[in-house]
């Protein structure tokens, strides 16, 4: 069984298709990392991230590099928005991802184009999603207790840069895939997500 997670950042997606790998018994690839190492490999060579050739030169990075607590802070994640809208980028993780999805046992991933470019064939497609103030309430709040000094204001212009970035990109934007599921998280807690998650994943299976 494959299952793909896509939404934007700050959605719940992580969460969501981390149960879900719990629930279902099946290993799973936090895809944005990827991009996050990339990113983590441009800053620390000192390339330019916006030139294509120097992320694509940060693509064979390596691979003890994606146990880093440090790819998950914000800034990385702002550089990794930048350094995925390069074509050349995106083609040189995509096999990687593909094999993690077509592993024998099946698989979940979550990104931004799973569904759509990475597996279009899965056999449950969720995309999770929450409006802009509450993602940007729950980064806050996460920033806030980590010591960041980072204003709401600020966290939620950060939020609507990035929106704008990961779905306005040509090359794999993020885009809810014809057959996903939609999941609204804004007014869930993290268990009425999960368990609604598990529900629609379970009706697409039953459904197929
Ligand atoms: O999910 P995340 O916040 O860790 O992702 C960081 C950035 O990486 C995100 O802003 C865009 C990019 N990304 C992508 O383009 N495609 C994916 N499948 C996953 C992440």
């Amino acid at each position: 069984m494959i299952i793909a997670v896509d939404g934007p950042a700050a959605s719940g997606k992580g969460t969501i298709a981390r149960a879900l790998a719990h629930h279902y018994g099946l290993p799973h690839l936090d895809t944005g990392l990827l991009y996050r190492a990339v990113a983590a490999t441009v800053r620390n060579m000192h390339l330019d991230p916006t030139r294509e050739a120097d992320a694509v030169a940060a693509c064979s990075f390596d691979d003890s590099l994606l146990a880093d607590p440090a790819l998950r802070d914000d800034e990385t994640g702002k550089l990794a928005s930048v350094v995925s809208a390069h074509p050349l980028v995106r083609s040189a993780l995509l096999q990687r991802q593909k094999r993690f999805a077509q592993q024998p046992g099946g698989a979940i991933l979550d990104g931004r184009d799973i569904g759509t470019v990475i597996a279009p064939d899965a056999d449950a497609k969720l995309f999770v999603k929450a409006s802009p103030q509450v993602r940007a309430r729950r980064r806050h709040n996460e920033l806030a207790a980590n010591g960041s000094t980072a204003t709401f204001e600020q966290v939620l212009a950060d939020i609507r840069a990035r929106d704008e970035r990961d779905s306005g990109r040509t090359t794999a934007p993020l885009t809810q895939a014809a057959d996903a599921a939609a999941l609204d998280t804004s007014s869930l807690t993290i268990d009425a997500a999960v368990a609604r998650a598990i529900q629609f994943v379970d009706a697409q299976v039953a459904a197929k």
